[in-house]
């Protein structure tokens, strides 16, 4: 009798495992098009062994929006008890049920245990296996594509069995996996070989910094005269508008528990002696100033490529930034990816939040870089992985088009800001310079590709993700002044706006879209964008972004764009932080919930004339009150600082 139970148990045991659990599949994630340079070449070689990689969901994810406005709600009695990382990382990583979940799934279908590897982190699932077990494991087939350009590379993805390939490339996965997995590797993303500096643009997330490649400052040329009268704002900006237009006078008191972080995405960098000749001209306190730069991935500010292309952005965000918040408050600079790889978004999240290297499967290696560069020449050291703190305000004038992006990719990413948002840190990003169209002016096609002659509206990400603070850029209108209103930006550039295709309509954002549809309903049909009022409205708010006079490689040029907004919001938030941390109070934080609410109303100049023309049509119109061109207005900094001095 003593034997019989380990043997009915060991039988019970071998059936279960040898029945796999049935539940139908399910379409997990499509790709609408192929990537431009992409060609079909074959059907994949069956044998060949390939590491499957399984993303998994994390714990409590469906909850993140509801703890962040539970500390970011102006009405919320926790308003400003920021979480520590700690706390971050312990409520979302994935929980042991997921990860016993895919192994099981793993193991039913033949995959024996010696294949299967749970990362030290839990946060993915890797299983060897050859194609043939893939495709089954998957529902979908494996083509191999070869990228035109660069002739010889080869890569796997994914074509859905019952479409016209290669238009739709998607997976699948059983009901029961489902829950328990964000996405697989490699599947629908391009697996673009990663290539030297040189040959750059391959459409990947880590190519950000390259040269005209996503948001980048357009420029007119270099001045002729230089005005230092406040009556030619609408001809030259320089501190001294910004500063009038928006009532921005303010001595840091508390710089040194203050901080303000600028990203750069190298090669882009900027010019010490450019930086002297602002100073010289235009804010004498900042003669022989620096940014505080920390290196992220091998992040150099490089020397060898100059010109607007490379020493553009950067200049124009640091002259900016570090005259508005003044010499007293340092300004820290970012610098993201080597020289060879470069770097995305996702880079430099790992740098400043060590819980978002492994969230949710970690980065997508064929989108962001991997550090240690395996490119001759890269950076040799170890990825930066919450090594550097997060600065109170983090603003960052780069961004992609939604639609280069998969919605997985950008829901994990967008994740990361409420996290980033829940540890108190402001998160600003440029809303982009092509009004409805996205960089590059593409819009997008019926089948989800992008082309200059797509008509439907196309918007920028991260700006679409509900937990970051979308900047748009305004102007001073041709021969008005200051102390007249400004309008949309509509000289070079047109401000980045409209309605996200990948994210829904934020609680805090409700009111103001409601009210904007209510009373200025655009004239366009759901096929030029998402028109059902339930998703995310972009931009937040603007500021300036015409004409501003920015030292680059010894002249003076004039430059456009919402990579100019972004920082002059951050260096009025970073002040807003000085008198809230000067009377003992906490850094903002996470600030849409509270510049949405009624409190706030007033504390924003609404614009109310121009448009963000694009994609054939005049755009959106700036209306009085929230519209999807310059958000809810430019700051007034005196009834900010007050009004936010009044809250906990
Ligand atoms: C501006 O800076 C340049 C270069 O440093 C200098 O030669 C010039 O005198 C300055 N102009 C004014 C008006 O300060
Ligand atoms: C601005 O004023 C100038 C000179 O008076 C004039 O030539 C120009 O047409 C005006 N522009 C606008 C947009 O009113
Ligand atoms: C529009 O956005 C909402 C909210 O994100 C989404 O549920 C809906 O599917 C979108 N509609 C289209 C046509 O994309």
């Amino acid at each position: 009798m003593r034997s019989l139970l380990p043997f009915v148990l060991l039988a019970l045991g071998v059936l279960v495992a040898a029945e796999p659990t049935l539940s139908p599949y399910t379409l997990h994630e499509r790709r609408s098009a192929v990537p431009e340079g992409w060609a079909w070449h074959d059907k994949h070689d069956a044998d060949a062994v390939v590491p499957l990689r399984f993303a998994l969901t994390q714990n409590n994810i469906a909850d993140i929006e509801k703890h962040l406005m539970d500390i970011s709600h102006p009405d919320s009695p926790n308003y400003g008890q920021h979480w520590t990382a700690g706390k971050v990382l312990q409520t979302f990583a994935p929980n042991d049920d997921t990860v016993a979940a895919v192994r099981m799934w793993l193991l039913e279908n033949g995959v024996d245990g010696e294949r299967i590897r749970v990362t030290p982190t839990k946060g993915w699932v890797e299983a060897k296996v050859t194609v043939a077990e893939a495709e089954r494991l998957l529902q979908t087939e494996y083509h191999v594509y070869n990228h035109e350009a660069s002739g010889t590379k080869t890569l796997l993805i994914v074509v859905l069995i019952t479409g016209t390939p290669p238009a739709c490339d998607s997976y699948h996965l059983p009901a029961h996996i489902q829950p328990h997995v964000d996405f697989v590797t490699p599947t629908v993303h391009f697996d673009a070989v990663i290539a030297p500096r040189d040959t750059s643009d391959d459409g990947s997330a880590r190519t950000i910094g390259q040269p005209n490649h996503g948001v980048y400052p357009k420029t007119t040329g270099t001045v002729g005269t230089l005005f230092q009268e406040l009556e030619h704002c609408d001809q030259q900006i320089t501190p001294v508008c910004l500063r009038a237009l928006y009532g921005l006078v303010y001595s840091p008191l508390a710089a040194s528990k203050n901080s303000y972080g600028i990203v750069e995405y190298t090669p882009q960098a900027y010019v010490q002696s450019d930086l002297e000749m602002f100073a010289q001209n235009f804010s004498s306190d900042l003669a022989g100033a620096s940014p505080q730069v920390v290196s992220i991935d091998g992040g150099e500010v490089q020397t060898t490529y100059k010109g607007f292309g490379y020493n553009g952005e950067s200049n124009l965000d640091l002259q900016y930034g570090m005259s508005l918040v003044t010499a007293k408050q340092p300004v820290t600079l970012y610098q993201t990816g080597d020289m060879i790889e470069g770097a995305s978004f996702n880079n430099f999240l790992d740098a400043i939040d060590g819980s978002y290297c492994s969230f949710e499967g970690g980065d997508d290696p064929t989108q962001d870089a991997a550090y240690p560069d395996p490119n001759a020449g890269g950076y040799t050291g170890k990825e930066d992985c919450g090594t550097v703190k997060p600065a109170n305000v983090i603003s960052t004038s780069y961004g992609y088009n939604e639609a280069d992006l998969t919605p997985a990719y950008t829901a994990r990413q967008c994740a990361e800001y409420a996290k980033l948002g829940l540890m108190g840190v402001t998160v600003l990003y440029s809303s982009g310079d092509y009004g409805v169209a996205g960089n590059g002016g593409l819009c997008l096609n019926a089948d989800g590709s992008q082309s200059s002659s797509g008509t439907r509206f196309n918007p920028t990400f991260p700006g679409s993700c509900p937990y970051v603070t979308s900047v748009g850029a305004t102007q001073v209108n041709p021969n008005s002044t200051v102390l007249e209103p400004e309008g949309a930006c509509e000289q070079v550039i047109y401000s980045g706006g409209g309605f996200s295709n990948h994210f829904a309509l934020p609680a805090y954002q409700k009111a103001a879209v409601d009210s904007y549809f209510a009373n200025h309903n655009p004239p366009y049909s759901g096929a030029v964008y998402n028109n059902s009022r339930t998703s995310r409205g972009l931009p937040d708010l603007s500021a300036n972004g015409a004409n501003y006079v920015v030292a680059i490689d010894g002249a003076f040029s004039l430059v456009f764009g919402t990579s100019a907004s972004s920082p002059v919001v951050g260096a009025i938030l970073t002040l807003v932080n000085d008198a809230r941390l000067a009377v003992g109070k906490k850094p903002i934080g996470f600030v849409n919930p509270t510049i949405y609410s009624d409190a706030f109303g007033g504390a924003f100049n609404d614009i109310t004339s121009g448009g963000n023309q694009g994609c054939g049509t005049a755009g959106f119109t700036a209306v009085p009150g929230w519209d999807p061109v310059t958000g809810l207005g430019t700051p007034n900094f005196p009834q900010l600082v007050a009004k936010w001095l009044l809250l906990p």
